[in-house]
C-alpha cells in the first residue's frame, strides 16, 4: 500500500542483500520509523517485542530471520538453532511455524554453501506469495460486501466492524480482513469501518486507523465495548476479522475480544466472517479451545498506556495503582459455530472441516482431517 504516495510493503530485503527492512509498528501512528534487521537475533527481537506483528508478517519475518542466520553460519546446527530461537518468539500465530518449516524443509537437503542464497530467495517468495494470497482473499471477500451493498439505499455505506489489526501492516501487503475493504473502496463501493481500539496494545487505534486513514477509507474508532451496542442498533452490516490460528474444524483464534464480538454478532443476526490465508490453518488440530496455546504477555501492556501528550511528546501513563495484579491474555478462540464463513485465497467456505476440505482437498488426507 502507499504511504504519502510511496509504495511500501511491511517488510523488504534491502538492496545491500544482507539486511532486512521493517516498519517499527510500536512507533505508529505518531512516528513512521523503519529499522534494519541484520541478524537472526534482530529478527527474533522484532517479533518478540512486536516491532512486527500479525500472523502472516510474523511468518515472513521469521523466514528472513532464517536467511540472516544462514549468512553467519549455514551449518545444520545453526539451522536448527535458528529454528528454535525464532519459533520461541510468539506461541499462538501458526504462520510462524509454517514459515520456519518451509525454510528448513527447503534448506536442509542443500549443501551449506548454497543455503544463504536459497534462504534469501525463499523468504522473498514467501513474501510475494503472501501478497498474492491476500489479494485473492480480497477478491473473494469483496463479493460479500457487494451483496450487502445491493440491499442498501444507493450511496449508503456498508458498515464493517473489525478487531485488532488484520491490515496490510499485519501481513506483507493488503491485509486479510482489510483486503476486501480496500478492494471495495478502490472499486467505488461505499464502505465505513468501525475500528475496535483493541486493548491492551491498541492495534486498532494505532495501526488500523492509521492504515485506513492513509488509504482514504471512511472509518470511526470505537472502544472495544461499543460493538454490541452498535449491532443492536443496526449500525453494523458485517464483521470481518483476521486469525492467528484456525483449526482444521474452523475454530478461530484471534486477538482477545474477538469471541465477544462474534457472540454479539450472533445475537444480532450480523454476519461474522474471518479472513485468513490457508497458512493460518493448523491442519493438525481440531479443538481450538483445548489445543491452541494462548499467549500471555507482560501485565504492563494492560496497566500502562502509550500515546502522545498534549505537547506532542510520545509517552506512557500508568492507569491503575502500581501494585494492581494484572492478567494479559493476548488471544481468544471463537468456536466455529459462531463464524458465518472463512474468506480464504481459494474462496469462501463454511467454518467446518467439510468446508475447508472442499477448498483445500490436498489437506483432506491428513490425520486430523480424516478423523470424525
Ligand atoms: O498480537 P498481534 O498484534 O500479532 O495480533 C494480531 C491479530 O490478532 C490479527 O488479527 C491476526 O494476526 C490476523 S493478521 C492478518
Amino acid at each position: 500500500m502507499k504511504i504519502d504516495g510511496k509504495k511500501y510493503r511491511s517488510i523488504w530485503a534491502e538492496p545491500d542483500g544482507k539486511t532486512v527492512g521493517i516498519i517499527d509498528q510500536t512507533r505508529l501512528p505518531h512516528s513512521f520509523v523503519t529499522i534494519p534487521l541484520k541478524s537472526r537475533d534482530d529478527a527474533a527481537i522484532a517479533i518478540e517485542d512486536m516491532w512486527v506483528r500479525g500472523a502472516p508478517l510474523i511468518g515472513a519475518t521469521a523466514a528472513y530471520g532464517m536467511a540472516l542466520a544462514m549468512q553467519k553460519d549455514a551449518s545444520d546446527e545453526a539451522l536448527g538453532r535458528a529454528y528454535d530461537i525464532l519459533h520461541a518468539t510468539r506461541p499462538t500465530a501458526i504462520n510462524l511455524k509454517w514459515a520456519l518449516d518451509e525454510v528448513v524443509g527447503h534448506l536442509l537437503p542443500l549443501p551449506a554453501d548454497q543455503r544463504i542464497a536459497a534462504a534469501w530467495t525463499l523468504a522473498a517468495q514467501i513474501c510475494d506469495r503472501d501478497v498474492d494470497t491476500n489479494h485473492a482473499i480480497g477478491k473473494h471477500g469483496v463479493d460479500i460486501i457487494r451483496n450487502i451493498a445491493t440491499r442498501k439505499a444507493p450511496g449508503d455505506p456498508v458498515n464493517i466492524l473489525t478487531h485488532c489489526n488484520a491490515g496490510w501492516l499485519a501481513t506483507v501487503d493488503w491485509g486479510t480482513a482489510t483486503s476486501p475493504i480496500y478492494q471495495a473502496h478502490d472499486m467505488g463501493l461505499p464502505v465505513h469501518v468501525w475500528v475496535d481500539e483493541t486493548r491492551p496494545r491498541n492495534q486498532g487505534a494505532s495501526l488500523t486507523s492509521w492504515e485506513l486513514g492513509r488509504h482514504g477509507v471512511n472509518h470511526t474508532l470505537i472502544v472495544d465495548n461499543s460493538g454490541g451496542h452498535l449491532m443492536q442498533h443496526g449500525k453494523v452490516d458485517l464483521c470481518i476479522v483476521g486469525s492467528d490460528r484456525t483449526t482444521a474444524s474452523g475454530d478461530v483464534c484471534n486477538k482477545i475480544g474477538t469471541y465477544l464480538k462474534a457472540l454479539a454478532a450472533r445475537d444480532n443476526g450480523v454476519p461474522f466472517y474471518v479472513a485468513l490465508p490457508s497458512t493460518t490453518v493448523d491442519w493438525t488440530i481440531n479443538d481450538g479451545l483445548r489445543e491452541i496455546p494462548i499467549e500471555e504477555r507482560d501485565g504492563k501492556e494492560v496497566s500502562w498506556v502509550a500515546g502522545k501528550d498534549k505537547d506532542g511528546k510520545e509517552t506512557s501513563v500508568l492507569i491503575c495503582p502500581e501494585t494492581t495484579p494484572v492478567a494479559n491474555h493476548a488471544f481468544d478462540v471463537t468456536p466455529s459455530r459462531l463464524v458465518t464463513g472463512l474468506i480464504t485465497e481459494r474462496g469462501v467456505c463454511s467454518a467446518s472441516k467439510a468446508g475447508l476440505a472442499k477448498l483445500f482437498p490436498e489437506k483432506a488426507g491428513s490425520d486430523v482431517m480424516r478423523a470424525v
